[in-house]
């Protein structure tokens, strides 16, 4: 770590850990009244569990996106942060909004938007305090000595992905209207501006951890950025295909969205190239396995388990199934989840100071996470095909169907376990780190890679 303020990254990497291991408990709340043990129904019914669930995935990715800018920035921009203070102010009030939206849930407060229940009145203070956040960055940015396009591409995917929150606060009285501009902040955040966030972060990982040139690792970044916006626009039309808009969204959605893997396939092969050309003598393996899993999840997740449903001949059946579920936790997990934790991995040793690399907690947590999401992924899968042959083909009623396929959960559960036993292992390490100190400071870049290159 070369500047003090940026461990003010470490908050947000905390807040970040506390909240997935809140949203893997509602997680497992309604995978068991899946199953027909919904012994907390009366306070905590399956609509408010699922507000819950998702809005604290959002919230937790976010917050380890704030974390990581807080740390890249600095470093790429090569300053201090401008303002501390306001950095742990805003931090405060953005954990403080958290938890009124969540125990807001508890107590019926929530929209029924799927990923923006956050009531309006706190969406305000949401917009109020991601624009102090924007501003901390920006006055970073265009103070530092260096603006380099890794922190251009993270910096302009965080500012559109404030702007793309506006639409989803604009109220309609029509609900197929709602759901259209719904869209336009969940889609094109997950499938558009994030991917520059993660594109950015991953282009700072590789650079430090492969010790590739820069110039080679960011003309990559052009290459996907592009694919990105090709693709991903339009194919916000895989939204559109029956909700009540005209018939061209079945051919533009169909098209551009089936482009969309090749953004993530260019991530893949951009990670897996530079671990290629780079020297493997930088002793944060860890950190090199989470980004390298982020690359490859995102690809199967996002790329192959999207496109496996976003035909509209196909979507026709599977819209709003367990499908759509099945593809949800690998591509959330495998994009954006993964690249919390390869931040979390790469920076904590930095910040702490404690080189704690490659110890066997840690290898434990890699893997344990990423086979348990698999077998998950595979539980949903198989939960979902029954779930829309009983339901579509042969006409079931919903409650009818979701009798059959309560097995399914039974599995879910089991998986869920494990991936949640390498969450905690990979939380039980990032505690063991410590509080970051300035005895870590250094004079120059990444200490670890220098010391052996
Ligand atoms: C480990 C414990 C977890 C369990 C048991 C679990 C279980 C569930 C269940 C039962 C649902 C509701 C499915 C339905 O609509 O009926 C759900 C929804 C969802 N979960 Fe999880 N989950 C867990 C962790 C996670 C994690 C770590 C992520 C993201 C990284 C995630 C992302 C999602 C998403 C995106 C949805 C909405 C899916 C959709 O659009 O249909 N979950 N989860
Ligand atoms: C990291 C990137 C991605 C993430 C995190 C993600 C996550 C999700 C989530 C959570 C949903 C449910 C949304 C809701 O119902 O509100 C969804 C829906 C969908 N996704 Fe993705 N996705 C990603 C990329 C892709 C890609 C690249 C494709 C296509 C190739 C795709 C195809 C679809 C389709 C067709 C639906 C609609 C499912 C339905 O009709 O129920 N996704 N995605
Ligand atoms: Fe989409």
């Amino acid at each position: 770590m070369k500047y003090r303020s940026q461990k003010v990254a470490y908050y947000f990497f905390a807040l970040s850990m506390l909240l997935l291991i809140l949203q893997i408990v509602y997680g497992f709340i309604m995978a068991f009244a899946h199953m027909g043990f919904d012994g907390l129904h009366e306070w905590i019914p399956f609509n408010t569990a699922t507000a819950t669930h998702k809005n604290l995935l959002v919230v937790w990715i976010l917050s380890g996106f704030m974390g990581a800018a807080y740390y890249i920035i600095p470093d790429e921009a090569e300053r201090e942060l401008v303002s501390v203070p306001l950095a742990k102010l805003q931090f405060w009030t953005f954990a403080i909004v958290g938890v009124i939206a969540v125990a807001g849930f508890h107590m019926g407060w929530f929209e029924g938007r799927k990923f923006l229940e956050i009531p309006r009145p706190l969406d305000y203070l949401v917009a109020l305090n991601v624009v102090g956040f924007l501003l901390l960055i920006l006055f970073t940015l265009l103070k530092g000595k260096k603006k380099t396009t890794t922190s251009w591409v993270l910096t302009m995917g965080l500012v559109f992905a404030a702007l793309l929150y506006l639409p989803g606060m604009i109220y309609f009285e029509n609900i197929a209207v709602d759901s259209f501009f719904r869209w336009w902040v969940v889609h094109l955040w997950v499938e558009g501006v994030w991917e520059l966030i993660m594109g950015g972060i991953l282009s700072y990982l590789l650079i430090r951890l492969t010790g590739v040139d820069r110039e080679v690792i960011e003309k990559w970044l052009y290459v996907i950025v592009g694919l990105t916006f090709l693709s991903g626009i339009l194919g916000t039309g895989h939204h559109y295909y029956y909700t009540g808009g005209p018939d061209y969204w079945l051919m533009i959605g169909g098209i551009f969205s089936s482009l969309e893997p090749l953004a993530f396939l260019g991530m893949t092969a951009f990670a897996i190239q530079m671990y290629r050309k780079g020297n493997k003598k930088h002793p944060n393996k860890l950190a090199l396995f989470w980004t390298l899993n982020t690359a490859i999840l995102s690809f199967l997740g996002a790329g192959l388990l999207g496109l496996a449903h976003t035909l509209p001949q196909v979507n026709l059946y599977t819209h709003g199934t367990l499908v759509t579920a099945m593809h949800g936790h690998l591509a959330f997990w495998g994009a954006y989840g993964s690249l919390v934790f390869a931040i979390i991995s790469y920076a904590m040793p930095q910040m702490t100071g404690r080189k704690i690399y490659d110890n066997k907690i840690g290898n434990l947590a890699f893997w344990m996470a990423n086979i348990g999401i698999l077998g998950m992924t595979a539980a949903f899968a198989a939960a979902g095909v029954a779930q829309v042959s009983l339901e579509r083909i042969a006409g079931y009623e919903f409650m009818q169907a979701a009798k059959v396929i309560q097995p399914h959960f039974f599995v879910l559960i089991i998986a869920a376990s494990v991936f949640t036993t390498g969450i905690l292992l990979f939380v039980w390490n990032f505690i063991k780190f410590g509080v970051p100190s300035d005895d870590a400071l250094q004079t120059q870049g990444d200490s670890a890679f220098q010391a052996i290159a």
